[in-house]
């Protein structure tokens, strides 16, 4: 891909800054080029150049008097291809976009190393961060016992679930970080010989690439779920959460002095291997499995840290004194370790942190002689070694490497994350039932048992800190909570302590997902409270209850406006439910990447949710190809967390300083209420009502066809293998259906119709909507996020996939009703932001739609050849030959949208 200079040209000011991209871009390009020609010869360069060329002028002017010759030209060039043709350009593109997508990742680690650099010299902090919130803090004169108070009450979890949205493989995504270590190299000035071998290393990579299958060619397991979470755990989420409360410390200093955060401020959980949810290929022996996997990787991690600090403790006996203590502990390792006591003795003589630290390290193996049987025993063995340093000299070296060490053991134990169990309400009724019937359960109730049996052991093996959350999904009523606490008593997890307490290691936390669901959801939450047995284990976890609300349910159920209005009220309304019962309440949220499943910035989500709601304490899931593009490096990885981190914060004291006051006017809840009751007409008038929809639905996209991706370990719906429902379907394939053909409408539909109905009914309806979108930030994620997803989505190639309807005037009543709506949302959108086109005032993810646009289409146009074709085949090996490139065609789609659903 040899290539003009037009790629990821960025607008005006950004020019200079964005050279570099523009350089790697290039480079990148050209070196694919090759490796193209040199695999498929010649003559799939030139069909990948003409077909990018001709997107590009038919994206250049699409209603120009050539538009229709030259979309007759791409459909020929497409039609004409043999089945190696076709894979060949779909993997061009794919494979050049996963490059431009690693360059950008790149990138953004650049930029984030410039911009640090610029402030620093200027005595700025970087907006959303840390820095910037404890200095604005205290420019605001907040005081620090206000400071420390709020930072003693956070506790931040997010939570790493196996959501199915990756469609990258690992391997893949690895293949990725190689390129980036190789643009780093580049980077920095080398030697002729060392530039040369770093762009022989990319060559290697993108010939690797090009014969790698971009797909699995099996469906994941539930164990290689947990595999992937583990990865993510202990090579990036771990290191840069430690960080980042490294980062807190400095800034505390420098601001507060004296003010210091506690170690639990920000950890980790996980669903991968506990959610059941759905998923019958989640058995209950993962959970023991999953957490065995944890517990090996946090000891493997713990034992490298051991290893490099005691490589760097030399300290020696001759030069410097050590407490008696550490002598005595030595000693009693020794007495402890006999096999292990004269080969550590005779590595270090003289050098007592070594020996100290050679014993830690065997203590950390499982299968040694002494392993700890917790990480307190640990954290004791630390605590000598500190104290010995501190009295001798050796603070300095005390607070780098070992506090480091001792942080991590004391946050994340040996156990990384906290494995969560989710399963379906309806099931966890059944099993209860048939425990409290007498008989021995059978099937699916039976797996339940089995469930919190292992549960309960796998608190007695791995501690309390380690498992310990039930959810339950689809909460219709306060009854639904009492089957898992059936469940829990029948384990043991819940159980009379003799004296009338009650002891339990278990918090049930309903899951609230539909829209009524979600309004009922106060009034459940009050009965639940008000059921004694149910208070009672509430009061046995500290009078402490987590609910969880779900985004994308409940964007599939009542639309975008429909769903973000009722989450904002159900969360308000919990939280004064629980107050009103003395309970401190966490919420955990449940949302995906993409705006239809709640998508939006961390930072600004929690900077929008409802006063009084947060407290210091929250709860949010991190899925599928989110782990990888927010975590993927640790530079990204630090910067989210710390947003995160400065979001709750600073949004904790905003909550402090604001008691009993409301940052928005009634009038805005009123028009929010009306905005939402309207647009969930419109959209549930369209998705339930109209009976073209289904139709419309399963043809003009690749909904049935996405079941045959092996990206999840779960099924794509819930139930049922007959006519496809709605109601039915998961939500991350409803969403990934309509992103892969443009139209985006779980994030928009019904937004248009809302806006124009408000503001044609009240005069001065638009100047408060503008008025909102200022001063209240819940109103002003609801409306860029979904700006953004309008700007993304496309009603030409919306138009395009239409076609695949066999039904004309189905197809043209219901791409009319579509773009129509578009129209209006876009056109409401703009007078809400004061902007004249879409995307103007985030001019970057203009410009890469823009580019990356005549990349896309060719994958649109190849995608739609092939439902057409597959869909009018019988025979099964012929079929089985399509299926292939069509699945190529979805993932490199995912890639060049940076998003699968
Ligand atoms: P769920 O998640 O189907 O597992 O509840 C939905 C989503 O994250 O989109």
């Amino acid at each position: 891909m040899t290539g003009p200079r037009d790629r990821h040209t960025p607008l005006g000011r950004s020019r200079e800054r964005d050279e570099p991209l523009r350089r790697d871009v290039r480079l990148l390009g050209d070196l694919l080029g090759r490796v193209l020609v040199e695999q498929g010869g010649e003559g799939l360069l030139e069909v990948e150049e003409r077909l990018r060329l001709l997107n590009r002028e038919l994206r250049a002017d699409p209603g120009g008097p050539e538009a229709a010759a030259r979309e007759r030209e791409v459909e020929r060039i497409v039609g004409g291809l043999d089945r190696e043709g076709l894979v060949g350009v779909i993997r061009a593109f794919s494979i050049y976009f996963q490059l431009v997508n690693a360059a950008e990742q790149h990138h953004r680690v650049r930029r984030r190393r410039q911009r640090d650099a610029e402030r620093a010299a200027e005595g700025r902090a970087q907006p959303e961060s840390l820095a910037a919130a404890l200095a604005a803090l205290r420019a605001r004169g907040v005081p620090a016992e206000r400071v420390q108070a709020a930072l003693d009450r956070m506790r931040i979890e997010l939570v790493a679930t196996a959501h199915p949205t990756e469609i990258a493989r690992h391997n893949v995504l690895e293949k990725h970080l190689m390129v980036d270590a190789c643009l780093d190299e580049l980077e920095s000035p080398r030697s002729p010989r060392e530039h040369r071998e770093a762009v022989e290393r990319l060559l290697e990579a993108i010939t690797v690439l090009w014969q790698t299958d971009a797909l699995r060619t099996s469906r994941p397991e539930a164990i290689d779920e947990v595999r992937r979470v583990v990865f993510f755990l202990e090579h990036m989420l771990v290191d840069a959460a430690g960080a980042v409360h490294e980062e807190l410390g400095r800034v505390l200093d420098e601001h507060y002095p004296g003010v210091a955060a506690h170690e639990d401020i920000l950890t980790f959980g996980s669903w991968a291997g506990g959610d059941q949810d759905g998923n019958p290929n989640c058995t209950p022996d993962l959970i023991p499995r999953a957490l065995g996997r944890h517990r090996t990787a946090a000891l493997r991690s713990l034992r490298e840290r051991v290893r490099a600090l005691a490589a760097e403790l030399s300290l020696s006996e001759r030069m410097v004194g050590v407490s008696d203590a550490l002598r005595a502990s030595l000693a009693a390792d020794e007495a402890r370790m006999p096999r292990a006591a004269p080969v550590v003795a005779a590595r270090n003589p003289g050098e007592p942190y070594r020996r100290k630290l050679s014993f830690v390290w065997e203590r950390l193996d499982p299968g040694g002689e002494a392993p700890y049987a917790s990480p307190d025993e640990m954290i004791a063995d630390l605590d000598v070694i500190r104290a010995s340093l501190e009295e001798h000299r050796g603070e300095r070296i005390a607070r780098r490497g070992l506090a480091r060490l001792h942080r991590r053991v004391r946050s994340f134990g040996f156990h990384l994350a906290r494995l969560d169990v989710r399963q379906h309400s309806s099931i966890l009724r059944e099993a209860a039932a048939a425990v409290a019937g007498g008989g021995a359960p059978e099937g699916r109730a039976a797996e339940v048992v089995e469930t919190f049996r292992r549960l309960r052991e796998a608190i007695d093996e791995h501690g309390p800190e380690a498992a310990g959350t039930v959810i339950v999904s689809f909460t219709h009523e306060a009854g639904d909570l009492l089957a898992p606490l059936a469940l829990a008593r029948h384990a043991g997890l819940v159980r009379d302590d003799g004296d009338g307490a009650l002891r339990s290691d278990v918090d049930l936390v309903p899951l609230f997902e539909t829209i009524d669901d979600l309004r009922r959801a106060p009034e459940m939450m009050r009965t639940l409270l008000g059921t004694p047995a149910y208070r009672r284990n509430v009061e046995a976890r500290g009078d402490r209850q987590t609910v969880m609300v779900g985004y994308s349910d409940s964007n599939k159920d009542g639309g975008y406006l429909a769903s973000n209005w009722e989450l904002f009220l159900a969360q308000q309304r919990i939280a004064d439910a629980c107050r009103l019962d003395g309970v401190h309440l966490t919420l955990f949220h449940g949302r995906g990447g993409s705006a239809g499943r709640g998508g939006a910035s961390t930072y600004g989500a929690v900077k929008g949710g409802p006063l009084g709601t947060l407290d210091g304490r929250i709860r949010i899931t991190e899925q599928g190809e989110n782990l990888s593009s927010k975590y993927g490096l640790p530079p990204i990885a630090e910067r989210n967390l710390d947003s995160v981190v400065a979001a709750v914060l600073e949004r904790t004291l905003e909550e402090d300083e604001a008691r009993g006051f409301s940052e928005r006017k009634p009038v805005w809840d009123e028009a929010a209420a009306e905005l939402a009751a309207a647009s969930m007409a419109a959209y549930r008038g369209l998705v339930y009502e109209d009976p073209g929809f289904i139709p419309y639905f399963t043809q003009a996209s690749p909904i049935e066809e996405l079941g045959l991706l092996n990206i999840g370990s779960r099924p794509a719906r819930r139930a049922g293998d007959g006519a496809l429902r709605v109601e039915d379907l998961r939500a991350i394939p409803w969403v990934f259906a309509w992103t892969q053909n443009r139209h985006l409408l779980p994030s928009w539909y019904g937004v248009g119709t809302a806006l124009r109905a408000f503001t044609g009914r009240y005069r001065g309806a638009a100047g408060v909507l503008r008025e909102m979108y200022a001063g209240w930030p819940w109103w002003r994620v609801v409306v860029d996020t979904c700006h953004m997803a309008v700007g993304k989505a496309d009603m030409r190639v919306a138009g395009l996939y239409a076609g695949l309807v066999g039904d004309d005037a189905l197809r043209e009543r219901m791409l009319g009703t579509v773009t129509d709506e578009y129209r209006r949302t876009t056109e409401g959108l703009l007078a809400v932001v004061g902007r004249e086109r879409l995307l103007d005032d985030v001019p970057w993810l203009q410009s890469s739609i823009r580019l990356r646009n005549p990349y896309v289409d060719p994958l649109h146009a190849i995608q739609i050849r092939l439902l057409r074709e597959l869909r009018a085949e019988r025979d099964p090996a012929r079929r089985a030959e399509l299926e292939h490139p069509l699945l190529l065609t979805v993932s490199g789609i995912a890639a060049g949208l940076r998003n699968t659903g």
